[in-house]
């Protein structure tokens, strides 16, 4: 059988970190050229494209979701997967990412209902940031995201890079490397053979009740 262009893999990949320099956009643009060399379609973008105010429910109100959450919305629509490189800020997610997933939640369908996510980061201490990614796990799949369980933190990030933009370590390389290669097999098993959960509903065990639900009005 040959696959069509529209059955291969389509990952958007995106680094939480505004400023020039930084370390996650390294490891965000190493993870897609990774994940182009295994054949997947890679779209790979700056934060900065997603930019959003504040989330505030009268803005909401008055003048609708913001284009930048609308703008990664349609990212995320036209992917099966992502991939987040997220800095850890006071053992947490950087505000913006939060912000920015909070807004982009006000939209029905729920976009990340159902998208395979996988998580990293990149930080100069020794714990690579891999605390903000247990917070960033909640939210994502709170939302219905289905996040891999490993998620790759790179330490000293700092020194990790080749000028190149690779990481320098061939151990931790070839760690990398496996972490990523096992998201893109799984998310594209997922793709062929998506399993029955389709709907979103905050609290499943929640009695139905119209006026209060936070449920996808498609799914219903
Ligand atoms: C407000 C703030 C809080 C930070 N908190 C942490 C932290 O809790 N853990 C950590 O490993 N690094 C922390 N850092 C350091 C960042 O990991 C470091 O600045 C990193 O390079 C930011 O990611 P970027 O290079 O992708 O911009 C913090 C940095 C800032 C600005």
């Amino acid at each position: 059988m040959t696959l069509g262009p529209d059955t291969k893999l389509k990952v958007l990949v995106v680094a939480a970190s505004l400023r020039s320099g930084s370390l996650n956009e390294k490891l965000a643009a190493l993870a897609a050229r990774v994940a182009q060399q295994t054949g997947a379609v890679v779209d790979h973008r700056s934060l900065q494209e997603f930019d959003v105010p504040s989330y505030d429910g009268d803005v909401e109100k008055d003048a609708g979701i913001p284009g930048g959450a609308a703008e990664f919305k349609r990212r995320l629509d036209e992917c099966d997967a992502f991939i987040v490189a997220s800095p850890e800020y006071n053992g947490s997610m950087p505000g913006v990412l939060k912000n920015l997933i909070d807004w982009t939640s006000r939209f029905r369908p729920q976009p990340f209902d159902s998208k395979q996510g996988l998580l990293m980061s990149a930080s100069p201490s020794m714990g690579g940031g891999n605390r903000g990614l247990w917070a960033l796990r909640m939210p994502f799949e709170h939302l219905g995201a289905r996040i891999y369980p490993d998620m790759f933190s790179l330490a000293q990030a700092h020194k990790a890079f080749t000028d190149g933009g690779d990481i320098a370590d061939t151990a931790l390389r070839a760690r990398f490397d496996k972490n990523l290669q096992a998201f893109l097999s799984l998310a594209e098993a997922a793709k062929h053979y998506p399993c029955m959960k389709r709907a979103w509903v905050e609290f499943l065990g929640e009695p139905p009740e119209p006026g209060v639900d936070r449920v996808d009005p498609v799914t219903s």
